[in-house]
């Protein structure tokens, strides 16, 4: 039995702020609607790129009420997560890719009591989730290979989508689709269409002229007159 129509939220993800702002973009985006903030964690390891680590986290907690997504793109997230926990994060998402054991460690978030994520890169098929899909609250989808911004979509990552939530129904699961990479005014309908209701934007949110309240708006709108739904 198909799982109830999830809400559709809109996750502006940092990476593409103005890092000598930050408290006040977050601000802003929260302000402008957005459902939530990814902070996108990269260690120069696992991905080719070196941003953020957790007392990013704790300086910007104070600038939003929203909820916090630490995505960890770290070669090895394990002996971080108490502290992304501490700094304020309330869902860890961590690579299945970099979980050797990956039951655990998401039993290690929850202990902690976060919410979390297992995110998978666009070459990583679904079977990574699969013996654990029941146990978290979002499964990331990577439209883009992680490290940067302003990336184009994967479209190839449409069917995998699906497939996620033909999984998720099929076992009546209570667990998001979240997509990040690529995200903008021409990919967002796709996405939802195929089964996303976490829309993960980065340069789609801060890196428009027309600012971040009307480029969230602007996502919205075309979320709902490509899918009907708002
Ligand atoms: C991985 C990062 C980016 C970022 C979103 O590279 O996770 O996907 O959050 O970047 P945009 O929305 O600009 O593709």
């Amino acid at each position: 039995m198909p799982t109830p129509t999830r809400d559709i939220e809109i996750v502006p993800s940092i990476l593409s702020a103005d890092f000598a702002r930050l408290g006040e973009q977050v601000r802003e985006a929260e302000a402008a609607g957005a459902d939530r903030i990814q902070v996108d964690v990269m260690d120069g390891r696992f991905v080719p790129n070196i941003t953020i680590g957790w007392p990013v986290i704790e300086a910007i907690r104070p600038y939003c009420s929203i909820p916090i997504e630490a995505h960890l793109m770290i070669s090895h997230p394990e002996p971080y997560i108490a502290e992304f926990a501490r700094a304020g994060a309330d869902y860890i998402i961590v690579h299945a890719e970099t979980c050797p054991h990956l039951h655990r460690t998401i039993q290690q978030i929850r202990d902690l009591g976060k919410g979390v994520g297992v995110a998978l890169n666009p070459s990583t098929p679904l079977v990574a989730l699969e013996e654990v899909v029941e146990y978290i609250d979002l499964a990331l989808v990577m439209t883009v290979n992680p490290g940067f911004g302003g990336q184009d979509f994967i479209y190839s990552m449409l069917p995998k989508l699906r497939r996620l939530r033909a999984l998720l129904d099929e076992r009546d699961l209570d667990v998001d689709i979240e997509v990040d990479g690529g995200i903008g005014l021409d990919t967002i309908a796709a996405a939802v269409d195929a089964g996303a209701n976490l829309l993960v934007a980065g340069s789609a949110v801060y890196g428009r002229p027309e600012g971040v309240a009307e480029a969230i708006r602007g996502l919205r709108d075309a979320i709902e007159v490509g899918t009907g739904r708002s």
